[in-house]
């Protein structure tokens, strides 16, 4: 398989964030990050991952690895949307974040369905071909190395499993973009930073949104992984996407 190649505008600023140990960062935000989400996306992110489960693969028990899964709300919606949902598994590697995962889970009473897995989205410690679908919601743009991420994905799949990564992306109408990095800028780190106690959080997150490959660019890195057929949904003019392909044969 060619190597896969990340473009350049992930070196283009001086001020792109290391990734190195990110999942500190959401050890500390950890406590407000369900409640910052929630306010700072104006409940946008609860119809987003709503989304995604209706995207997910109509199959009889149905199971679904969620990397990044972070407080397993990815998870939590798949159950709550979905009847043909058996198993469910979320990896992470920040421990504080899955502690209230799995808090969500007990409190939801779907233990016996959802385990969680401290672990690297890099390196799973998952046998291949046995997951029909693989989820990731704004974990792909914090991964260290997002290549190799993808790769293990698509080994963890199994034949007709799917792929759905949801990432903020930025509105193609200029006027609306404007407005928005305005908003993703300024205003979103300053109330982040109150609320979690942690301004580099929130200014961490405006600065590799910006600097992450999206759309067409970022399906040509999923293709260079061995996935076919990459669609992509534009969420809310197009601040988040939805990134979806099936593997047909392996
Ligand atoms: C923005 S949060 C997304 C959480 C959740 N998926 C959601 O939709 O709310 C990003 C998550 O990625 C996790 N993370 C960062 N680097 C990781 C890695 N290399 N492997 C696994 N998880 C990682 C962080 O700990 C954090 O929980």
């Amino acid at each position: 398989m060619e190597q896969i190649v990340m473009p350049n505008n992930q070196e283009k600023s001086r001020d792109i964030p290391k990734r190195d140990n990110v999942f500190r960062m959401f050890d500390r935000i950890a406590k407000r990050y369900d409640l910052l989400n929630r306010l700072l996306s104006f409940r946008q992110d609860v119809k987003w991952r709503k989304k995604l489960t209706q995207l997910l693969p109509n199959k009889e028990n149905l199971s679904v690895l969620d990397l990044a899964t972070g407080t397993g709300d990815i998870l939590l919606s798949i159950a709550d949307a979905r009847n043909n949902f058996a198993e469910g598994v979320g990896l992470d590697m920040s421990g504080e974040m899955l502690k209230f995962a799995v808090s969500k889970t007990d409190t939801a009473k779907l233990s016996d369905k959802i385990r969680y897995i401290r672990s690297d989205a890099a390196y799973l410690p998952i046998e291949g071909n046995s997951f029909d679908a693989v989820t990731i919601s704004f974990g792909i743009r914090n991964v260290v190395d997002v290549p190799q991420s993808l790769l293990e994905m698509y080994r963890v799949l199994s034949e007709n499993g799917k792929v759905l990564i949801l990432e903020f992306s930025l509105p193609k109408n200029r006027l609306v973009r404007v407005g928005y990095l305005f908003y993703f800028r300024y205003i979103l780190p300053f109330i982040g930073g109150i609320i979690s106690g942690d301004s580099y959080a929130y200014s961490y997150l405006n600065k590799t949104v910006e600097t992450f490959p999206y759309g067409e660019q970022f399906c040509k890195i999923m293709e260079q992984a061995g996935f076919s057929d990459v669609q992509e949904h534009r969420l809310t003019f197009g601040i988040a996407t939805i990134y979806e392909a099936t593997i047909l044969t392996k």
